[in-house]
């Protein structure tokens, strides 16, 4: 089939988030200027550069307590930074529990029953078990194309590592096992590695 999105798909879900999968999920926590604790799953998010390392998220609705955006985005907007929490698959069901739709004066590390630790160069907390976590100081806010749609890019300026991710100098996924987003209801984990070399290694 084609479709054209302006005019419809015609199935029964929208197909797009389960085309560009898997989708790595930045677990986002932020702090409000009134010190209120936040954390959210983002899975429109990457990695975008490596000199200065930086990443991205994508918030795309709004909630009726906050405007035009969600938390997230409101908080980094008052802050300026962030952190990015690694999800691992042990920690499926508290990441979908900080999802929920919550007024903004919750926590959702409370809510959820998540430790939290503090960042070490930014006024955020972060999750304390997870196997990484980026400390980030926002660059830009970009509002696209929407009513509702921002992305924010930032520059990581910390690095968390658990201790028993690094395996003979490199950070092994494997010890911990990514959570990855799909469509629909979707998730998967990462389970098999192999290596290709570029031509030119
Ligand atoms: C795995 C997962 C991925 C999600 N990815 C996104 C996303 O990329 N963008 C978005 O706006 N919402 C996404 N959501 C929904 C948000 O997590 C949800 O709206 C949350 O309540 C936002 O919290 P906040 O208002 O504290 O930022 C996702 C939810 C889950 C469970």
């Amino acid at each position: 089939m084609f479709y054209r999105p302006a005019d419809g798909h015609g199935l029964p879900h929208n197909p797009f988030n389960a085309i560009v999968t898997p989708r790595p999920i930045g677990w986002i926590s932020t702090r409000g200027a009134n010190g209120q604790n936040n954390l959210a799953p983002y899975s429109f998010f990457n990695a975008v550069a490596y000199e200065p390392p930086q990443v991205m998220f994508a918030s795309t609705a709004a909630k009726e307590d906050r405007g035009d955006t969600k938390d997230s985005v409101a908080n980094i907007r008052e802050t300026g930074v962030f952190c990015v929490n690694i999800v691992e698959y042990a920690m499926r069901d508290v990441m979908n529990a900080s999802s929920a739709a919550l007024p903004r004066d919750v926590d959702e590390f409370a809510h959820a029953g998540i430790a939290l630790s503090p960042c070490s160069e930014i006024d955020c907390a972060r999750v304390a078990e997870a196997p990484a976590a980026l400390e980030c100081r926002m660059t830009q806010i970009v509002q696209i194309k929407g009513a509702h749609n921002h992305v924010v890019f930032g520059e990581v300026i910390g690095v968390h590592l658990r201790d028993d991710t690094l395996v003979e100098g490199r950070f092994d996924v494997t010890t911990f096992t990514p959570l990855s987003r799909m469509g629909y209801r979707d998730y998967t984990r990462v389970t098999d590695i192999f290596e290709l070399r570029r031509p030119d290694d």
